[in-house]
């Protein structure tokens, strides 16, 4: 498994890869064939995080195919340029291989080269494995988000996460 930084020329991977997720988990904002992105769409999107420099997509790629994902969105804004927002995932066949993981990682080396210095997510409060493995990188329960997913009429909460960068233990 490599990782690296997602390129334009894999638009059309990447919407495939989202669209298999979708199926595959109910944690992400999308449903299955909801995500609504064409080819032009996400080459857009990509070109515009690899010209930013607070935007990054990083794919965890085997065998040519994508397994993993995370974007990382930040602002160019001053007051909120050293904070920004993750979403991660990766494809169910290889959970718990430590590629979530490893995904993170690459965030938490490039953020600090991009002057980022508080990174932020939200996720479902019930998604245990997900937080386990955010407080095992350093994050911190921050709130409460009360119904943020709204799922077949029952509403779900979600936790905001976060962590600042120099107060990492390992710092
Ligand atoms: C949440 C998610 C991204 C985690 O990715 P992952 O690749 O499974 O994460 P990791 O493998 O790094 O860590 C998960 C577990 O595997 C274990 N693990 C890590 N490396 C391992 C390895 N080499 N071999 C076996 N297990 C390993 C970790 O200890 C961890 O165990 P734990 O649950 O007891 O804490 C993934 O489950 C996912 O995509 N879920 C659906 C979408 C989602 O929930 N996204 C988050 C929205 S906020």
């Amino acid at each position: 498994m490599k990782i690296r930084e997602a390129k334009v020329e894999d638009a059309k991977a990447m919407i495939g890869y989202l669209d298999q997720v979708a199926v595959e988990s109910d944690n992400l904002t999308f449903e299955p064939g909801e995500l609504g992105i064409t080819i032009k769409i996400e080459e857009k999107i990509l070109a515009h995080a690899q010209a930013s420099e607070k935007d990054v997509f990083f794919m965890a790629m085997e065998n040519n195919e994508i397994v993993g994902n995370l974007n990382f969105h930040g602002s160019t804004r001053k007051r909120i340029a050293h904070v920004g927002e993750f979403g991660i995932s990766v494809r169910k066949s290889h959970w718990g291989q430590g590629i979530g993981g490893q995904l993170m990682d690459e965030l938490l080396l490039w953020a600090p080269k991009h002057g980022i210095r508080k990174i932020n997510l939200r996720v479902r409060a019930d998604n245990e494995a997900a937080i386990r493995l955010y407080a095992r990188k350093g994050f911190s329960k921050e709130g409460l988000l009360r119904c943020e997913y709204m799922i077949d009429g029952i509403c779900i909460d979600h936790l905001a996460m976060g962590l600042v960068l120099e107060e990492r233990d390992d710092q």
